[in-house]
């Protein structure tokens, strides 16, 4: 073998050997890759329930969720600041308002799902993608059945009226589920109706408290015959005690329906597990669905899933199906409106 054949054999056999090295050193990558842990990080201000939810979902899937709890606006506020750093890639939320803000402010970023689109209806969450609602809340008449017979209620904006003077108790302005039905009084009936309907509120001088748990336990007490609160409330305190004696009543089931709202998520605008955070959407929309909403005693917002027994037996009813971005988009001006009639 002449110099120039040695040193070619030498040649091809220093390829053949680096692409063997590198196809061995590809195997081990492999296997480093399905081997690393996959995670998806939750920024979450609901809280009830999440951890077995969630706990399933590893089990069935092999992510593991890491969640942070706080409250929405705090949460929010954390995403804005940690900008591209954040460890968030899901923002989930209690009422749309808050989703809608996050979308707003560009903290979230859409997601195209066709799992989503097929499970959740389209009223229930954004237009443009960026958030879906998970469970469905309804804000409507609690009452005492001592003290009131269901014939006496109807509506929202007949609380407004002077029999109810003194027998009122209602959660405070500042809290997102109040303007959340402000903002759905004004889309029903444009600002100036809605804000009289807000100043007859006020001039039956409603008991202001803020927690809705509280509220009931208040109404139990005998303070006050009416109140507004989110339904799974009493579902929480029937579970405890089944003999709680404040019972449910739908509001305008013969006009737009009970105020709805949702609790939701979104997949974060600069998520790190990106792909990880969209299963975990998608599966709570379907898999996980009936047991994230019973988990409050919340109604799914996948209509194919059933609700917890306790809150079927408040009995079919007919709900709002405003789209509930639009509780965002209102929410300043319903502010504005609880401001000037003097609610608190
Ligand atoms: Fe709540």
């Amino acid at each position: 073998m002449n110099k120039k054949s040695m040193y070619l054999v030498l040649g091809v056999a220093a390829v053949v050997a680096a692409f063997l090295l590198g196809g061995v050193a590809n195997l081990f990558r492999a296997e480093e890759t399905t081997a690393r842990p996959e995670f998806v990080n939750v920024y979450t201000s609901r809280h009830y329930g999440v951890e077995p939810v969630f706990e399933r979902f590893t089990q069935e899937t092999g992510i593991q969720v890491r969640f942070t709890t706080g409250s929405d606006a705090v949460l929010r506020e954390r995403l804005r600041a940690e900008g591209k750093n954040t460890p968030a890639d899901v923002y989930m939320a209690v009422d749309a308002g808050n989703l809608w803000l996050a979308g707003e402010a560009g903290l979230l970023a859409p997601v195209e799902s066709q799992v989503l689109s097929d499970n959740i209806p389209s009223h229930l969450r954004d237009g443009g993608n960026r958030w879906f609602g998970l469970t469905r809340r309804v804000r409507t008449i609690l009452y005492h059945p001592d003290r009131v017979s269901p014939e006496e209620l109807s509506t929202y904006e007949a609380l407004a009226e002077p029999k109810w003077q003194g027998r009122l108790v209602m959660r405070p302005a500042t809290h997102s589920y109040t303007q959340s039905l402000v903002s759905s009084l004004i889309a029903a009936h444009g600002p100036v109706r809605a804000e009289g309907i807000v100043r007859g509120w006020v001039a039956n001088g409603p008991t202001l408290i803020d927690s809705d748990t509280r509220i009931l336990e208040a109404l139990a007490a005998g303070q006050g015959d009416v109140a507004l609160t989110n339904h799974y409330y009493l579902g929480r305190l029937l579970q405890a005690n089944p003999q709680f004696p404040i019972r449910v009543f739908w509001a305008n089931q013969n006009d737009r329906g009970a105020h709805q709202n949702i609790s939701g998520a979104g997949v974060t605008a600069h998520a790190q597990n990106r792909a990880n955070a969209i299963k975990l959407l998608e599966w709570l929309a379907t898999a996980g669905q009936e047991e994230f909403a019973s988990s409050n005693h919340e109604y799914p917002a996948n209509p194919k899933a059933t609700a917890h027994p306790i809150i079927v037996g408040f009995g079919e009813f007919k709900a709002d199906t405003l789209n509930i971005g639009e509780f965002g988009r209102l929410q300043a001006e319903a502010v504005q409106i609880l401001d000037r009639a003097g609610y608190r």
